[in-house]
């Protein structure tokens, strides 16, 4: 078995393990989302390793890819999770990651879900505000139930990155100012049912230059030991995610940097260290299948019109985001520059603009690559189109994750009225 990711073989087919791509295509239909778990666990055990020296825990960011059979296989692999919203909590329940190992991250959870999250005994919240201690603090009141609180810090950090996904600087809704956190850690004392338990930073996603990480991390435990030293415990800190991906496959996550900046802030420290990578986990482990329904050709330009759009991928659309697109058999042809655009009814739907790719016939497959995170999570119906199924490869089987509706599903969705 060949597990080293999507890879081709002397056919010029795409495989993954020892499957063929376009059979699966074939099997299932398309568009059609395919995971690989190979991948998954090599990326986890590198990030495990590369946090093993300050015996660092996985938090993975469920928000990257929900799918619950993907939940199961984090869960096996022994990770944690972080979540954002009572949906997340009850998938990775269901998929048998323990509360314990659960913390719920967010600017904005309803007090219905931080009743839930209390009554399943999570191992914390990450708070964001005072505001929102309060309101923890009276439902803890009301049920008589004890709360882990961790405040996020802003540090006001901006790293470079899409402006969309950037979390750290002060103009953004994330965090507590920098300036008001030791008043309000020292206010979580005063609170019975509230059990300070540290604090985390998040400055955003999609970071490559790791100084910014090592600025916030920094500030982060500048707060804590200052904490420490006017008595306060600060047992844990969570440091979040974010490390970025190469989406044009030139250059590897540099671990070792990574590695370097967590050992030599925390290696003689006691803090016990959490982190929620999701992106770096999952995004290269997926692709995405879609098919050629025709081609166009305009006096401007030409279009490759594909069956998958930017409601099963919007990233290009919303972040600038550059996918890797390629046929799923790769034979000697000539290039064409062309935008790869979905049948959606707006020029923003597209997977690719100006882009040089191999000429590409009528039904033929195109794979996109590295949609294993924040991919089909955010999908949606945009012009009344089902979302797509979605497959993954385990010890060299396929195993179908995902049903896509059909559209008398979403049809059952609307409630018609009578105007009589
Ligand atoms: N922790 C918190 C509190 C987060 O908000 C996020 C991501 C993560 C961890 C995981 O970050 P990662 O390791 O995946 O970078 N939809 C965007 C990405 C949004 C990220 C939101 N927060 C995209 O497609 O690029």
């Amino acid at each position: 078995m060949n597990s080293s990711g999507f890879y081709r073989k002397k056919d010029n087919e795409l495989y993954v393990q020892d499957i063929c791509v376009s059979k699966l295509a074939k099997k299932y239909g398309t568009p059609l989302f395919i995971y690989d778990c190979s991948q998954i666990r090599q990326r986890y055990e590198t990030y495990l390793n590369t946090i093993s020296e300050v015996n660092g825990k996985i938090h993975y960011a469920v928000k990257a890819n929900d799918s619950l059979s993907i939940l199961k296989y984090f869960a096996k692999l022994g990770s944690g999770a972080d979540i954002v919203s009572i949906g997340e909590l009850k998938k990775c329940i269901l998929a048998g990651i323990e509360p314990k190992k659960i913390i719920f991250s967010g600017v904005g959870k309803y007090e219905y879900e931080i009743e839930e999250a209390l009554k399943q005994n999570i191992l914390q919240f990450n708070i964001e505000s005072k505001e929102e201690l309060y309101d923890i603090h009276k439902i803890c009141l009301k049920l008589k139930l004890n709360a882990n609180i961790c405040l996020r810090v802003n540090p006001n950090i901006a790293p470079s990155t899409h402006k969309k996904i950037s979390t750290g600087d002060k103009g953004t809704k994330f965090g507590i100012d920098y300036e008001n956190v030791k008043s309000i850690y020292k206010k979580l004392h005063n609170l019975d049912y509230i059990n300070p338990v540290g604090l985390a930073v998040h400055i955003g996603s999609q970071i490559f230059d790791f100084n910014y990480f090592h600025e916030a991390y920094q500030s982060l435990k500048n707060l804590a030991d200052d904490l420490i030293k006017i008595g306060y415990k600060v047992p844990s800190l969570d440091l979040g995610g974010g490390i970025g991906v190469s989406y044009k496959r030139d250059k590897k996550i540099d671990f070792l940097s990574y590695k370097k900046i967590i050992s030599n802030l925390f290696k003689d420290t006691n803090y016990e260290l959490s982190f929620e990578p999701g992106r770096s986990l999952i995004a290269e482990a997926g692709i995405l299948v879609t098919k050629v329904i025709r081609n166009k050709k305009t006096k401007a330009k030409n279009f490759v019109i594909i069956d998958a759009a930017m409601n099963n991928l919007i990233r290009p659309t919303l972040y600038d985001a550059y996918h890797q697109v390629e046929p799923a058999i790769e034979n000697d042809r000539s290039f064409v520059l062309a935008d790869i655009v979905g049948p959606i009814c707006e020029t923003g739907d597209y997977l690719a603009l100006n882009r040089k790719i191999k000429k590409v016939n009528k039904d033929e497959l195109l794979i996109i690559r590295a949609t294993g995170a924040y991919s089909s999570v955010m999908s949606s119906n945009y012009n009344s189109r089902p979302d797509a199924k979605e497959v993954i490869i385990y010890n060299n089987k396929d195993y179908l994750i995902k049903y896509s509706q059909t559209i008398e599903d979403l049809i059952l969705k609307d409630k018609l009225i009578n105007f009589d």
